[in-house]
């Protein structure tokens, strides 16, 4: 890819291939001197994460890194990473990774300062005033997925490990300052994870889209991002090293989050709880949850989706746009319900009612019951025909 540009919205974004080489620089222009590298363990492990410490080696910034971070990560990664972070005596954190890394990364840094405990900051009314502004480190970003689009958001979600519920933290100064997005970082993403975070990016784009708060900003930034899912992750599923398919996944993926301020809806809300009982990938969880959403918010959506099945240049209207949903699975190898996902004899009542007190689903466009939330999982457990 030849495109190496830099954008300033709706943050100070560095984004080409190779650009990865810039991260001491970035940390000087966010003010830090002595960075923590954040990350999980699978990625610690890796060539790039060693070169990226390196550069910042060689240009007197050390090569300090915490990995001790789960998928769907938790306060207990967070207390860790916290001590490690005050121990080293750091000034900011590099927050590496897919969306776990990037969270941790994030919600260690906002954390490093504060005197309340991280829930006292879930995102509910204005709880995220409660924040100490002046005891909030400096963060850059580099994602190594493109899905979440966490590198650009300002909040991270971490999982309770005793109540299993995913929480999401706001605050406005835990978006990143500085952002590298090296599409060259996302290469050697397996197949499945590839699959899984792109999904991730079209269902911010679509729940955004079609969640019911006034926000044509966030209409136009959504249909564009999942047109380039539509047309570059089967590429990148196929050809991992596909360079610019890659950056274009990585633009859709900061698009998904930005268009997701508007709204988010059920396909979050039931996949959340999902991801913090079974410990499941966010994106593929989206994924299978998908199409079903889909089908049960018709009567709220027909419109609006016809008009995005043109632009996408899908044919057959609302219908036409169901079925690309389910041949996009296919094509990728999503699991078809939540049994193929692992999710095995779950208590629907349980789920339904974690699933209606997940803040996303106030953005969904059809009310979200516990009745019509316990059908639709019965339907994604495969155990009833979705007609
Ligand atoms: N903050 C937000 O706005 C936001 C939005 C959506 C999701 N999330 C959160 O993000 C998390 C999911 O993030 P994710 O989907 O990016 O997955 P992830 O960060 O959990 O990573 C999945 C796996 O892929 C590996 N991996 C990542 N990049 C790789 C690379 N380049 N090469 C090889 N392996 C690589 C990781 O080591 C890990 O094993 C969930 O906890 C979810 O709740 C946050
Ligand atoms: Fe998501």
């Amino acid at each position: 890819m030849t495109v190496s540009m830099n954008w300033s919205y709706p943050t100070s974004i560095r984004f080409g291939a190779g650009r990865i080489s810039e991260i001491a620089d970035a940390c000087m222009v966010a003010g830090i001197s002595k960075p923590l590298l954040i990350t999980d363990r699978g990625l610690a492990e890796l060539p790039m994460t060693q070169a990226t410490l390196d550069h910042l080696y060689t240009a007197g910034l050390g090569r300090a890194l915490f990995s001790d971070v789960d998928p769907n990560p938790n306060e207990l990664n967070l207390a860790a990473g916290l001590k490690h972070y005050q121990q080293g005596g750091h000034d900011g954190v590099i927050a590496f990774g897919g969306g776990s890394g990037l969270d941790l990364g994030k919600l260690v840094a906002f954390m490093s300062g504060q005197q309340r405990p991280v829930w006292d900051f879930e995102d509910v009314g204005d709880w995220w005033t409660r924040a100490d502004v002046d005891g909030i480190a400096p963060i850059v970003a580099v994602p190594t997925t493109a899905g979440t689009g966490a590198e650009v958001g300002r909040a991270g979600v971490i999982t309770n490990s005793l109540s299993h519920e995913k929480k999401i933290i706001f605050h406005p100064r835990i978006l990143p300052c500085q952002v590298i997005c090296d599409p060259e970082l996302t290469v050697s993403m397996p197949p499945a994870i590839t699959a899984g975070t792109g999904l991730d990016a079209f269902a911010h784009c679509l729940e955004a889209y079609c969640s019911p708060h006034y926000h044509p900003m966030s209409q136009g930034i959504a249909i564009e991002g999942m047109r380039l899912v539509k047309e570059n992750l089967p590429k990148v599923y196929q050809e991992g090293d596909d360079i610019e398919a890659r950056g274009h996944m990585m633009s859709a993926a900061m698009m998904g989050a930005t268009a997701f301020q508007k709204g988010l809806g059920a396909i979050h809300a039931i996949s959340h709880p999902i991801g913090a009982l079974y410990n499941t990938h966010h994106g593929t969880t989206n994924a299978v949850v998908m199409p079903a959403v889909v089908a049960f918010n018709r009567p709220a959506i027909e419109e609006p989706i016809r008009r995005l099945a043109n632009y996408l240049d899908i044919s057959g209207g609302f219908d036409g746009f169901l079925d690309f949903l389910v041949e996009l699975n296919v094509t990728l190898n999503i699991p078809k319900n939540l049994t193929e996902l692992g999710v095995i004899d779950p208590n629907l009542d349980a789920l339904a009612a974690a699933a209606l007190a997940d803040p996303s689903g106030s953005g969904n466009p059809i009310e979200m019951t516990l009745e019509n939330t316990r059908q639709l999982l019965e339907i994604l457990c495969g155990r009833c025909d979705p007609g």
